[in-house]
């Protein structure tokens, strides 16, 4: 196993860009950017043993820095939405950046996405990853120390620790956004792709892709991935909720205990062979199936990424949660540790 560092590029601004690559004795790597703690690749063999990239992204800084797409990002101090960018912790209300339409705060406003992470390299097979949130930004209450470790294991886990603790009691709620395509975007989109989500119930949303606060069971719907079924076969359904984000792009309740890693999802390409497994100890995962992917953004090989190129399995809290006090909680003391932990398995 081995991890190497490398320049990767430098920001307009001139401060350095690291890309750190690790590498197990299966030869599957994981190469990890400074900039967001961006997962940029996941090299892992075909049913014939070729190697092929499974992150959908960019081959060079300035795709990064000039994408809407939080490919393979580290989404904070809020991931997902927050309806009205407003909140209340204790007897105080937060407003924050509304990023979105100037209507929600989408994935925290973009803060520690696009921040320049610290690195080290915790082992041989490990680096972890550090930023410190300073108080208000984006009008987040606390200083939020957080690392974000990855691991890359014999056994093809690649393993996202999370650790964060704020000075001020505060949400936290953070997940990796990386978009996947088993078969890499040049076989195109991943509407093939064989997917199943461990989920009895789903968060419908309203126009603005805030929960209605519903937990709406999946059976009968569109939004069953209880057993596998393709990501395409359903897609295209008559039903308000697809037509309204142009495809999944949804929270899924997870079955089993909050606290405790779980399964949560699996994803298979039949034609490239390759799976995915993706494990939380989370309440909730997004399935957003790449729906905003419009061609104009150019990716990895100089392949423009098309709709449904990729499709993303966001692990976290459910969206809006500190407005809706029946959804599982991520309110958090000052100094009270938040933890967690995903596997992305192949
Ligand atoms: C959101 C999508 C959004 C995407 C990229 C996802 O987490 O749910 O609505 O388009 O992130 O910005």
């Amino acid at each position: 196993m081995s991890v190497t560092k490398t320049l990767y590029d430098t920001m307009p601004d001139g401060r350095e860009v690291f890309l750190y690559t690790m590498e197990n004795n299966n030869g599957v790597s994981a190469g990890v950017l400074t900039r967001g703690a961006t997962l940029n690749s996941l090299v892992c063999p075909d049913k014939n043993g070729e190697m092929g990239d499974i992150i959908v992204g960019f081959d060079d800084l300035s795709g990064h820095l000039n994408t809407t797409t939080y490919a393979g990002e580290i989404i904070g101090q809020y991931a997902n939405r927050l309806a009205d960018g407003r909140f209340t912790v204790g007897k105080t209300e937060y407003n924050v950046t509304k990023n979105e339409n100037s209507v929600t705060c989408l994935h925290g406003g973009g803060e520690y996405n696009s921040a320049l992470w610290k690195a080290i390299i915790t082992d041989d097979n490990a680096v972890e990853f550090a930023y410190r949130s300073p108080d208000g930004a984006e009008g987040f209450p606390g200083n939020v120390d957080i690392t974000v470790k990855y691991v890359l294991t014999d056994r093809n886990e690649l393993e996202i620790h999370y650790a964060a603790v704020s000075d001020r009691d505060t949400i936290l709620n953070f997940t990796n956004h990386a978009y996947f395509n088993l078969g890499t975007t040049k076989n195109g989109d991943v509407l093939g792709h064989m997917l199943q989500i461990n989920a009895d119930c789903y968060t419908p949303t309203d126009e603005r892709s805030i929960p209605t606060g519903e937990l709406r069971p999946v059976e009968g719907t569109a939004f069953d991935f209880r057993e596998w079924k393709s990501i395409g076969r359903d897609i295209g359904q008559e039903d308000l909720q697809l037509r309204q984000c142009r495809g999944y792009d949804h929270n899924f309740c997870l079955n089993g205990e909050k606290g405790k890693l779980r399964l949560a999802a699996a994803a298979k390409d039949e034609q490239s062979g390759r799976r995915l497994e993706v494990y939380t100890d989370l309440p909730g995962i997004q399935l957003y199936t790449g729906n905003f992917l419009d061609g104009t953004e150019i990716g990895k090989g100089g392949i423009a990424l098309q709709k449904h190129f990729g499709f993303c399995l966001e692990t976290q809290f459910y969206p809006d949660t500190p407005n809706h006090p029946d959804f599982p909680q991520c309110t958090f003391k000052a100094g009270e540790r938040f933890e967690s932990l995903t596997i992305f398995k192949v």
